[in-house]
C-alpha cells in the first residue's frame, strides 16, 4: 500500500474518499516537467552547498531524467494516495534510488515546490499566450491596411452615428489586444520570481543558495520574504485580470461580428470553416465560433473572482485552499488559448460586403454633424447649428426624404447659410477624409496608425 510521505505522525491513513478529496493529481499532473525541473536545480544546489556528492547529483539528475522518460511514454501511473505531482514523483525517486533519493526534499517544502513549478509554467504559458495576442495583432493591422477605403456607419447606443473607415474600427481593436499584450507581460514581470528556498514558511536552517536555484531557473530576481512567498498568488491574478480583460475584448469583438452577418445588417460574410448549421434548418449559418467566444468570456471573469474570492481573508501563510488556484487559472488558459485560435482565422477569413455595406450609408443621417460643423464654418455657433440639423432631419423623416434628396430651397428654409457647396459635403469618404483630428477615422489617421501599430508589433 502507498503510504504518504508524510505519515510518519499518523498511526493511521487518510480515509479514501477523504484522499479522493485532497488530490489535486487532476489539476497539478501537467506541472510535472516543471517539478522534475525544480528537483533538478534544487539537487544541484544541494551539491553545491556540499549536502549531495558528485556521484549523488549524478544519479539523482539520471534518475529525474528516466522519471521524465517514463511519464512522456505513458508508463508512469501517478498515485491518488500520493496526492500530488509532487509526492508522486518525490516517491518514484525514491523507489528508484532508494536513501538517496529521500534526499532531495532537503530544505525544501511543497509550498515553496509548488510556488516554483506554478511561476515555471505560467512564465511559459504567458510567452505563449503573447505570441498567439502577437499574431492576432497582424491580422488586424493586416485587415485595417486591407479595408481602409470601405466605409462603414459607425455606432453609439447601437445607433447610426458617424461615417468610419472600416479599418479604423479594425484599428480600434488591434489597441484593445495591444494593451492586453502588455498586461499578459506585466504579468510575466510579477511571475518572474524565484520561490524556491523560502521552505514551508520560514526558510530553512541549512545554507540553501536562492541565488543559485534562482540562475539555474532563470528566474529575474529572488523573493525577499519566505512568508510573503509561500502565500503570494498576486501574480496568477495578474494573469486572469489580463485575461479577463483580453476576453471581454473578444467578447465585445464578437458581439458585433454577428450582428454583422446578420440578413439584417449584413456587412460581412463569416468564413464558412467557423459556422456551423441547424439540424432542422437547411437555411441556417450560424456564428457559433462567435457566440461561444461570447459565452466562454464569462468562465474568464468567474476565474478572476474564483481566485480572489479563495485568497480573501486567508491567514499567513500557506492553507491548503490555495491548492485550489489551479483549476481557475488552468481553465482560463485553455479557454484564451482556445478563442485566440479560432479567433485570429475568423478574422482573417472574413469577406466584407462593400454592396451591401453602401446601402445602409444612406440610412440614419449619418453626416448630420457634417452638415453642422459645416455651418460652424460659416460662422453659426454650434449649438444652434445641432438644432438646425436636427429639424432638417426631423423635416426628412416626415417627408421620407434623404439629405440628397434636397433641394437648395429647403436647405435655405432652416438657414439662409447653405449654398451649393453643401452638396459637397454629402459624400461618405469625404466625410471620413475629413476627420483628421489625431486619432480620428480619416484615413491619413489611420495609415498613421498602422505604421505606430507596426513599429509596436516590432518592438514586443
Ligand atoms: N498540492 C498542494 C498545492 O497545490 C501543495 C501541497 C502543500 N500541502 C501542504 N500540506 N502544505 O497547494
Amino acid at each position: 500500500k502507498d503510504k504518504a510521505l508524510w505519515s510518519g505522525r499518523f498511526a493511521g491513513s487518510p480515509a479514501e474518499i477523504m484522499q479522493n478529496y485532497s488530490q489535486s493529481l487532476d489539476v497539478d499532473w501537467n506541472l510535472y516537467k516543471e517539478d522534475l525541473q525544480g528537483s533538478r536545480a534544487h539537487g544541484k544546489m544541494l551539491h553545491h552547498i556540499g549536502i549531495l556528492s558528485n556521484i549523488e547529483l549524478d544519479n539523482i539528475l539520471n534518475a529525474l531524467e528516466e522519471i521524465e522518460i517514463e511519464i512522456e511514454k505513458g508508463i508512469f501511473h501517478p498515485k491518488i494516495a500520493l496526492e500530488d505531482v509532487h509526492m508522486n514523483l518525490e516517491a518514484r525517486l525514491i523507489e528508484k534510488l532508494g536513501p538517496l533519493g529521500a534526499k532531495i526534499h532537503t530544505g525544501r517544502s511543497r509550498n515553496d515546490q509548488v510556488a516554483t513549478d506554478y511561476r515555471l509554467h505560467m512564465k511559459k504559458a504567458l510567452k505563449d499566450l503573447e505570441d498567439k495576442v502577437l499574431s492576432l495583432l497582424k491580422i488586424l493591422l493586416h485587415r485595417a491596411e486591407k479595408d481602409i477605403d470601405i466605409v462603414v456607419p459607425g455606432f453609439t447606443h447601437l445607433q447610426h452615428a458617424q461615417p468610419i473607415s472600416l479599418g479604423h474600427y479594425w484599428m480600434a481593436y488591434f489597441w484593445k489586444f495591444a494593451r492586453d499584450l502588455k498586461r499578459f507581460n506585466n504579468a510575466y514581470e510579477t511571475t518572474d520570481v524565484n520561490p524556491l528556498g523560502a521552505g514551508a514558511l520560514a526558510g530553512s536552517t541549512l545554507p540553501l543558495d536562492r541565488e543559485f536555484t534562482r540562475k539555474e531557473l532563470e528566474f529575474a530576481v529572488t523573493s525577499e520574504n519566505s512568508l510573503d512567498t509561500v502565500s503570494d498568488r498576486d501574480y496568477l491574478l495578474e494573469f486572469l485580470f489580463a485575461a479577463s480583460t483580453f476576453a471581454l475584448h473578444t467578447s465585445g469583438l464578437s458581439e458585433d461580428l454577428i450582428l454583422w452577418s446578420t440578413s439584417e445588417f449584413d456587412f460581412i460574410e463569416l468564413p464558412d470553416d467557423f459556422c456551423t448549421g441547424s439540424s432542422m434548418m437547411p437555411n441556417k449559418k450560424n456564428p457559433d465560433a462567435l457566440e461561444l467566444t461570447r459565452g466562454k468570456t464569462s468562465g474568464v471573469l468567474s476565474s478572476l473572482y474564483d481566485l480572489m474570492i479563495n485568497i480573501k481573508g486567508l491567514p499567513l501563510t500557506y492553507n491548503r485552499d490555495l491548492q485550489e488556484d489551479k483549476r481557475p487559472v488552468f481553465h482560463s488558459l485553455y479557454t484564451v488559448n482556445m478563442i485566440l485560435d479560432i479567433l485570429t482565422p475568423l478574422i482573417e477569413g472574413i469577406v466584407v460586403k462593400e454592396e451591401s455595406i453602401r446601402q445602409h450609408l444612406n440610412k440614419g443621417f449619418l453626416l448630420a454633424t457634417d452638415i453642422a460643423e459645416y455651418l460652424v464654418l460659416k460662422g453659426i455657433p454650434f449649438r444652434d447649428t445641432h438644432g438646425i440639423v436636427g429639424n432638417i432631419v426631423q423635416y426628412c423623416i416626415k417627408n421620407n426624404k434623404i439629405f440628397e434628396d434636397l433641394s437648395l430651397e429647403e436647405w435655405k428654409i432652416y438657414c439662409s447659410a447653405f449654398e451649393n457647396d453643401v452638396y459637397d459635403i454629402l459624400c461618405p469618404q469625404l466625410a471620413v477624409d475629413r476627420r483628421k483630428t489625431f486619432g480620428g477615422t480619416a484615413r491619413s489617421e489611420v495609415k498613421r496608425q498602422i505604421v505606430v501599430g507596426k513599429s509596436f508589433i516590432q518592438s514586443v
